[in-house]
């Protein structure tokens, strides 16, 4: 039901690249007044390649790092939970997640996902999303892609998840890589029920 806003989300991060995607829908999910819980989840790898991408330093204030917020201050509304944690509030169906979005998913963690394979938070809150039919968009991110990893997409797509690879369009002719980011993130948003105000629209 992708016209339905979602108003708590789940939000996970994987070691594939592309770390400013995150980082663009994080901020366009916080400023999103609709939305009213986050619970954002980073894998061991995500850490590492946004220590590479963003300049991240150490997990502490992980958020505040990511949105660029000064002084150790971060986004109220945005939880953090160890991937480590089983017992997390996302890990139970009777959570009341509304939808979950993996950007950028890594091949590994969409491997994970598709064979069902819960042995961490990320994949658990993942295996969930689908059991209790809720939305779970997967930004996929590598290339070339091997048969392994378009089969896995085929069975992520068939138990009910959205494929939505990080392919950012060109049609509107970003400025920057920012500007390329923040519209893929918002097409995201609107995927689920969430548009923004300053989404670029093709109008023919
Ligand atoms: C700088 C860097 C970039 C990477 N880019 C990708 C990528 O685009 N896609 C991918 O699937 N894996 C990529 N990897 C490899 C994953 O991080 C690795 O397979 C990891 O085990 C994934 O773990 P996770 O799924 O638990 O996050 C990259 C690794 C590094 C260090």
């Amino acid at each position: 039901m992708p016209n339905q806003p979602r108003q708590n989300l789940t939000v996970a991060t994987t070691g594939a690249s592309g770390a400013i995607f995150l980082k663009h829908f994080l901020d366009a999910a916080q400023r999103d007044r609709r939305i009213t819980a986050i619970n954002f989840i980073a894998s061991d790898a995500a850490l590492r390649v946004m220590a590479e991408e963003l300049r991240l330093k150490g997990r502490s204030n992980l958020v505040g790092q990511i949105l660029g917020f000064p002084g150790g201050r971060s986004a109220q509304k945005i939880r953090q939970q160890s991937n480590d944690d089983i017992g997390a509030n996302v890990a139970s169906g009777s959570y009341p997640a509304d939808a979950m979005v993996v950007i950028p998913c890594s091949v590994g963690t969409l491997a994970r996902i598709a064979h069902g394979n819960a042995s961490h938070l990320i994949e658990r809150a993942a295996d969930v999303t689908l059991k209790e039919n809720r939305p779970l968009v997967l930004c996929v991110r590598e290339t070339p892609l091997n048969k392994i990893h378009i089969r896995n997409m085929y069975r992520a797509a068939d138990a009910g998840a959205t494929v939505f690879p990080l392919v950012p369009a060109f049609y509107y002719r970003p400025a920057s890589l920012d500007e390329m980011a923040r519209e893929f993130a918002y097409r995201v948003l609107a995927h689920l029920g969430l548009p923004q105000p300053g989404a670029f629209r093709w109008k023919g």
